[in-house]
């Protein structure tokens, strides 16, 4: 147990990972671009917070000076901009890439060094990053970029004793996806999965919770999906 940085903690996934965290006995630091939520989060659970943009390399310099040492790091801040091919600009691809791939860069190499053996990174992929459909613009590229960084972390940390995983969350209810679950969308999206129904927050912080503790102590560089079944295929109609 020790120090858990968990980004994007102000709402969602990032929230129910500090409280797994938090219930495992670690002290959370949740650091959140929004510093109002960040605040809340830490308020919450009585834990540390800060205000950092994980795409802004000095603003996470600024986050890793003000911590002394790191045992768990959850790169969890991330974000989506759906469009067509015909519709994506160039602004909105830059955006999510900063966001979702050098996001995990910035922090992982920032906060690495503070990093001892039996530490762990967990980052979150998405279902999306082997599983297209049109309109979601660079969405799942980014994240299959977080996958193969996940792997390239964990054999670079590995002679450290840092290991380093993915979640692959499937479609879960956040503050930021909730509209997409909206009457009968959430009840069509519920029968697509095998395990019949939508995700909820604690089912993707169970599996961080796991792969974050001494249980996972000899798992590295993989990728492992949350998502009811739904990447083994579709619920029979
Ligand atoms: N909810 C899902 O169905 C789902 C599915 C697959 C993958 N994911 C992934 O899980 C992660 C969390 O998703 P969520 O649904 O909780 O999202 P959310 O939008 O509800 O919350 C994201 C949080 O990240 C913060 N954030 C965004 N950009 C940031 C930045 N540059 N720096 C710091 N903080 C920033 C936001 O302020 C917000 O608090 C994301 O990486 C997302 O891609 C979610």
């Amino acid at each position: 147990m020790g120090l858990a940085v968990v980004t994007g903690a102000g709402q969602g996934l990032g929230r129910a990972i500090c409280k797994r965290l938090t219930a495992d006995g670690h002290e959370i630091v949740a650091v959140d671009q929004n510093p109002n939520t960040a605040a809340a989060t830490a308020e919450m659970l009585g834990g540390q917070w800060r205000q950092c943009d994980v795409s802004d390399p000095e603003s996470v310099a600024a986050l890793a000076d003000s911590l002394d040492q790191v045992d768990v790091l959850v790169n969890n801040a991330g974000i989506w901009i759906f469009a067509k091919l015909d519709a994506m600009t160039p602004h909105d691809v830059r955006r999510v890439l900063e966001v979702n791939v050098m996001g995990v860069f910035n922090c992982t190499q920032a906060l690495a060094p503070l990093m001892g053996p039996g530490s762990a990174i967990v980052n979150l992929s998405s279902n999306a990053a082997n599983s297209n459909s049109p309109g979601v613009g660079i969405y799942p590229p980014s994240k299959a970029a977080v996958e193969s960084f996940t792997k390239q972390t964990a054999l670079e940390l590995a002679p450290r004793g840092i290991r380093a995983n993915a979640v692959g969350p499937g479609m879960i209810q956040t503050e930021g996806t909730q509209v997409n679950y909206e009457g009968e969308m959430g009840e069509r999206r519920a029968r697509a999965v095998p395990l019949g129904r939508t995700g909820r927050p604690d089912d993707i912080a169970d599996v961080v919770g796991f792969l974050a503790s001494n249980d996972a102590r000899y798992v590295t560089g993989q990728v492992i999906y949350v998502d009811g079944g739904l990447s083994a295929g579709r619920a029979a109609l």
